[in-house]
């Protein structure tokens, strides 16, 4: 049996402490990342320089000693694998043009080729399995079809994701025609990514939460039920973690429905519920809020032990509600991680 923790942790042991790992754990609040970004190159040509993205994926775990280690990509590199462009702004966030909005936009997208355009993060996978301690577990990741086409469909963030909304109630079979190729080009690049060496998947649905109960289970559950299907019928054992954030009492069913093995809670979840409706049958993970990394402190360390307390004594992974922010004070993440690694049962 593997001794990774967090393998452990997702095939339902009990452990004397939880793994720990944190969503956003490379980045900008690292000068050392920093550092690297400004050498040049757009955000984009770090995810698909091998060398760099490997460098920057290790810093944290030089740092820290984490449990696990993220693939430094993003989850729009599928969106710019397919032909659509794709540029990071500084303050605007993602830019995408042009807009996926109706279903003859979709004969701009070039589904054949993307596959193979995402070599680098391939070649990305390889090199880390090399660089990697024995004992940190490697997770490889992509964005959910939902998520992603928000912004495909709005070419941007948007607060309310209200484009990709008008596009699936006013034609849900050409919505569905984007989702499908989404679910296609997903699954290709997450069993490319186990190929290379990735020990775990995790499926980020950053925007499950604006969708009423019918969508959500048409374009949430259902996508990723079909990419973990496709995964699993090669890879029948790698682990995935659902990310639904936002999808409130509809996280038991996606917990159930999907096929995952692990779950992610977004910050406003309930310990209890958790407790009740998801530790039972799955590992659950989270969920302490980022913003509590930048004050850091006593309110940072009372509520990880809430969380330990209420979630430590079954299957579980420590980890944040969303990703760690960019006016995160590094030495709060050192704080942070010795104390859930000194914590016992
Ligand atoms: O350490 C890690 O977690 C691995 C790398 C990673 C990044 N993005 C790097 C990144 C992962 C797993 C993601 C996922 C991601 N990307 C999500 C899902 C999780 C979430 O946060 O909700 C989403 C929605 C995206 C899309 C995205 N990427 C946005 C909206 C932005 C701009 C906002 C921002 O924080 O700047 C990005 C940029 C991005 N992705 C950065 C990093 C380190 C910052 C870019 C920079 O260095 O200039």
């Amino acid at each position: 049996m593997s001794q990774k923790l967090l393998l452990r942790a997702l095939k339902g042991e009990i452990l004397e402490r939880p793994p720990v790992w944190l969503m956003r754990q490379a980045g900008r609040y690292l000068p050392e990342y920093r550092a690297v970004r400004a050498r040049g190159g757009s955000f984009l040509d770090l995810c698909y320089s091998p060398e760099l993205a490997t460098e920057v994926t290790l810093q944290p775990i030089r740092r820290y000693g984490f449990d696990a280690s993220i693939l430094f990509s993003d989850i729009l590199v599928i969106p710019d694998a397919l032909g659509q462009g794709v540029r990071f702004e500084e303050k605007l966030g993602p830019l995408l043009s042009p807009c996926i909005q109706k279903r003859s936009d979709l004969d701009v997208l070039k589904i054949e080729g993307a596959v193979k355009r995402l070599e680098p993060v391939y070649e990305t996978v390889r090199l880390l399995r090399q660089k990697l301690p024995e004992d940190v577990c490697l997770i490889g990741f992509a964005g959910a079809p939902w998520t992603v086409a928000t912004y495909m469909v709005a070419g941007a963030g948007s607060k309310d994701q209200a484009a990709a909304r008008i596009w699936a109630y006013r034609d849900p079979e050409g919505f569905t025609a984007l989702i499908d190729i989404l679910v296609y080009v997903t699954a290709e690049y997450l069993i490319g990514q186990v190929k290379a060496g990735a020990e775990v998947l995790q499926i980020f649905d950053t925007w499950a939460g604006s969708l009423p109960e019918p969508e959500f289970r048409r374009w949430c559950i259902k996508p990723v039920r079909e990419i973990i299907r496709r995964v699993k019928a090669i890879f029948p054992d790698v682990p995935v973690i659902g990310f639904p954030k936002g999808a409130g009492s509809l996280y038991e069913d996606y917990a159930v429905e999907t096929g995952i093995s692990g779950i992610s809670m977004d910050t406003v979840l309930s310990l209890q519920y958790a407790r009740d409706k998801l530790q039972p049958n799955i590992t659950v993970q989270g969920n302490l809020d980022p913003l509590l990394l930048v004050t850091g402190g006593k309110s940072m360390l009372l509520e990880a032990e809430r969380i330990l307390t209420m979630m430590g004594n079954r299957r579980f992974i420590f980890n944040l509600g969303h990703g760690i922010v960019p006016e995160t004070p590094p030495e709060n993440v050192t704080e942070l991680v010795q104390f859930i690694k000194q914590w016992r049962i």
